[in-house]
């Protein structure tokens, strides 16, 4: 069963500080939620600190004003947006936390992974909760307190043993028993969705994939999981949920630096049948993030490839980007 702690609310510099009070985005996209006590912690705050604003006594440091300063770096950090990501172990799961971890002026980040080897994985810390997506009541306390979820589960295709290229033969790949597509990214993404509803969760980014508007995509014949229609299911069903949505339907996905490529954003497969059809798990979990700061990322959903690197200009402005999407699903 998952431990539903918190992290600790750590210091943090001054000029953090000032940064967080400056950063307005996260009034914009979300409407301050706190935690009870921190609430508290918020509300007393204020009322302690009368005339004097949080600058003035980041300027006069004194005893008392460190103990207010804690105070207030307490409220700001409760002001930041909680973020969960779920697949947190995975491949492109471990760089958004990581990613989200980074901006910690920014964000709160937790993780959701299935096993204890998996938060080992990803450094052990208390922000990291063991849940199986399978079972509803194992993800509630991930997911209680959370702004926004990012969903980087998925079934995972095992090869099966024996395989050897230099005879010319062909991977052969299996779904272990209780984790098919249909348990993992159909059931498990709507466990997700409905416990994120209840816990009244403002936004849901969704990684899916593209092919999904084919049918017979050679990735649903894979150990027989039809894996592409079941992540559709689940990506239809967050459409029709009324929690707003950014729908990713990633390429191929590399293991390369990030940053660095012109992305691409299409509908309906269109670039699978061009040569730009790929992209990396680093820009893929850069664009998650991206779209938790820009309300033209909201109730969409879309393909996303990149240039080849050293063609076009690499990505910065991610509000253009997203404002060039116009498909809802
Ligand atoms: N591979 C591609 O070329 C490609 C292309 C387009 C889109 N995509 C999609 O992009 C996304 C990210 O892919 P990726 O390769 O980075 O992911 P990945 O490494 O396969 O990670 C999937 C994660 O899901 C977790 N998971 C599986 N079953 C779970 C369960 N029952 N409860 C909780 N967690 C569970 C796994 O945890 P454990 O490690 O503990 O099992 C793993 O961390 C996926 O949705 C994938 O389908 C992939």
């Amino acid at each position: 069963m998952a431990t539903a702690t918190r992290v600790p609310l750590v210091s943090t510099t001054s000029s953090r500080l000032r940064h967080c009070h400056q950063s307005n985005w996260v009034e914009s996209s979300f409407p301050l939620r706190r935690q009870p006590g921190s609430y508290r912690l918020f509300n007393k705050s204020l009322s302690s600190s009368s005339s004097s604003s949080s600058s003035s006594f980041l300027a006069t440091p004194n005893r008392r004003s460190f103990r207010r300063l804690g105070v207030v770096v307490s409220a700001a950090m409760a002001d930041l947006p909680t973020v969960l990501i779920t697949g947190a172990g995975g491949r492109t799961g471990q760089i958004v936390y990581k990613k989200l971890k980074e901006r910690a002026d920014q964000f709160v980040a937790r993780g959701l992974v299935r096993t204890e080897e998996s938060k080992e994985k990803i450094g052990g810390a208390d922000d990291v909760l063991v849940g199986d997506i399978r079972n509803a009541d194992s993800i509630v306390p991930a997911i209680q307190g959370v702004d926004a979820l990012i969903i980087l589960t998925s079934a995972v295709p095992r090869m099966k043993p024996g395989f050897d290229p230099t005879k010319g033969q062909r991977p052969e790949f299996y779904f272990e028993e209780g984790a098919f597509p249909e348990q993992v990214d159909w059931i498990g993404q709507k466990n997700q969705i409905d416990v994120a509803k209840t816990a009244g969760v403002k936004h849901i980014v969704l990684v899916g994939s593209m092919g999904g508007t084919d049918p017979n995509h050679p990735l649903n014949s894979l150990g027989n999981g039809n894996i592409l229609v079941w992540k559709r299911k689940a990506e239809q069903y967050l459409a029709d949920s009324g929690i707003p949505y950014t729908i990713i339907r990633a390429g191929g996905l590399q293991d390369r630096e990030g940053g660095i490529r012109e992305l691409l954003v299409g509908k309906d497969d269109e670039l699978l049948k061009t040569e730009t059809k790929t992209i990396t798990r680093n820009d893929v979990a850069e664009v998650c993030i991206q779209a938790l700061q820009f309300e033209e990322a909201k109730f969409k959903a879309f393909d996303l490839a990149s240039k080849p690197e050293r063609v076009g200009t690499p990505t910065k402005d991610f509000k253009a980007l997203f404002s060039q999407i116009t498909t809802r699903f």
